[in-house]
């Protein structure tokens, strides 16, 4: 293993992991505070919840892989199995939402994941904490909603992971923040809390794990609970790949009808694997880092750009109902891709395109080269065809130009749409394709380079930025 790797780097890796752990360790106030408040929050839950619910802390905070500053409390209520799973939540969002003491100018706000819980805010809004209502179970086969294995996750971290192994998810944590792959929604598809450790787990230290990314190869199979990997072109590998329709699967300790890598993106990985082949090579706090967004000039680096490449912008906005920023982020990819096929299928087809959402407006933009469709080509059936020809011919008899090329009939005509911005202004909600049911298809803008507005091209420049390779 590593054999590319030399004696010099590992030292400095080393040397790099205490630098790091010395940021990203919480300070020994931020954990007497998140033990105080958890208490707190645990001591206000049982004083109101009835005396079978049991009141547990889960978590980063609980297993204590939380990374500086991440303030973020987990409470789960845990309801006995039997009761209906929606008016379980109810209750439990019922029970969580009388704990909020709003003397201390407490607020919520309830929360929808696979699963609704109610995120309370603390201390000015400084420290959040998170009340979800799940079931108890003692096997991952008792499931009966889709957050009920997370204590069980609790012990299994707990029980297998060594305090300095704990630092090393700290520190992989930190890093995939910085590289914007933390967090399993669907704004990021990167890995999750509990992916983190698990993978820890597996590789054992931070710069193993960081060694076999570089090198990996997917589809990869990981099997935790008996820390194996499976040949992915086995027969058993075969099938759970099809099974899990995943290339990267890594099978749940606690369950193994669960894979825990399942949102994670084909892109966060390999975003993944290059970070790691350059840590891997160069073990410095640059790489580490990456490189940090900063949004001003956003439309001036923006037009700079623009103009360097010599294509155009487009962009295109709207807004959206207040419903969870998940399902907003999965129509606005799927609308930007139809877009994508659309603008392709008419002679404009984009170099690159990207997305973004923030307190009500979407963007979705397209960088394309300067191209100006006068006339397009309408290719008809071959004359062996039977009567298709003639049938071409007719319906198009008001064409400028008919012709035959090969055995094909084919017309020239003046094209639907001449530039993207034609085609983009004209988007018709039913005829092109059907907007997302979230966004307003009414609240639509189209902007083109530098009339792009400055807040739309933050937006836009921070979804360009992370999309970009920064070469170490
Ligand atoms: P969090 O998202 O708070 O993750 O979910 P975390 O592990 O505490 O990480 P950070 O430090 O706050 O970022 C809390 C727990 O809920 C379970 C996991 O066990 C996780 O550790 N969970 C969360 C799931 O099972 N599925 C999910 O989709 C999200
Ligand atoms: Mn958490």
């Amino acid at each position: 293993m590593g054999s590319k790797v030399g004696a010099a780097e590992k030292v400095r890796m080393k040397s790099l992991k205490s630098r790091i752990l010395k940021m990203v360790k919480p300070t020994a106030d931020e954990l007497k505070s998140a033990t105080y408040h958890a208490n707190e929050i645990i001591a206000r839950l049982k004083a109101v919840a009835p005396k079978n619910v049991e009141i547990v802390t889960a978590g980063s905070v609980a297993r204590g892989t939380q990374v500086r500053g991440s303030y973020d409390i987990d409470v789960f209520l845990l309801f006995p199995k039997g009761e209906d799973e929606r008016s379980m939540e109810m209750r439990g969002v019922a029970l969580a939402k009388k704990i909020v003491d709003k003397s201390k100018k407490e607020s919520f706000i309830i929360k929808y994941a696979e699963h609704p819980y109610v995120k309370i805010l603390l201390e000015g809004g400084s420290i959040s904490a998170d009340i979800v209502p799940a079931f108890k179970i003692k096997n991952a086969l008792d499931l009966g909603s889709a957050v009920d294995r997370t204590p069980l996750h609790n012990e299994f971290v707990n029980a297998h992971l060594s305090a300095k192994q704990k630092d090393d998810v700290r520190i992989f944590k930190a890093l995939l923040k910085n590289h914007n792959v933390y967090g399993a929604e669907a704004q990021v598809r990167g890995f999750s809390g509990y992916l983190c450790e698990l993978l820890i787990f597996y590789y054992g230290s931070f710069e193993s794990l960081i060694g076999a990314f570089s090198r990996i190869k997917i589809p990869a199979i990981i099997n935790i609970g008996n820390k194996t990997e499976v040949d992915p072109k086995s027969e058993q590998g075969t099938a759970l790949l099809k099974r899990f329709e995943s290339d990267f699967l890594v099978i749940d300790p606690t369950d193994v009808n669960r894979n825990v890598a399942a949102s994670v993106s084909k892109q966060s990985i390999a975003k993944l694997v290059l970070v790691s082949k350059a840590l891997a090579r160069k073990p410095v706090i640059e790489v580490f880092n990456g490189v940090q967004y900063s949004s001003t000039l956003a439309k001036e680096k923006l037009l700079d750009f623009q103009k360097a490449m010599d294509f155009d912008i487009y962009l295109l906005a709207f807004s959206y109902d207040d419903i969870a920023e998940d399902i907003i982020w999965e129509q606005l990819t799927k609308l930007r891709l139809r877009i994508n096929d659309l603008l392709s299928r008419n002679g404009f087809a984009p170099l690159q395109s990207f997305q973004n959402i923030r307190g009500g407006l979407c963007i979705a933009a397209f960088f394309i080269n300067r191209i100006y469709n006068g006339c397009s080509i309408r290719r008809g059936p071959s004359v062996f065809m039977g009567d298709a020809t003639e049938a071409f011919l007719k319906a198009h008899r008001e064409s400028l130009g008919l012709f035959l090329q090969d055995d094909r009939v084919i017309s020239l005509e003046k094209s639907e749409y001449a530039d993207p911005e034609m085609l983009l202004l004209n988007l018709k909600s039913g005829r092109d394709f059907t907007i997302p049911s979230h966004i307003r298809p009414a609240s639509r803008f189209v902007y083109m380079n530098k009339k792009i507005p400055e807040e739309h091209a933050r937006l836009l420049y921070e979804a360009f930025e992370d999309a970009m390779i920064t070469v170490f």
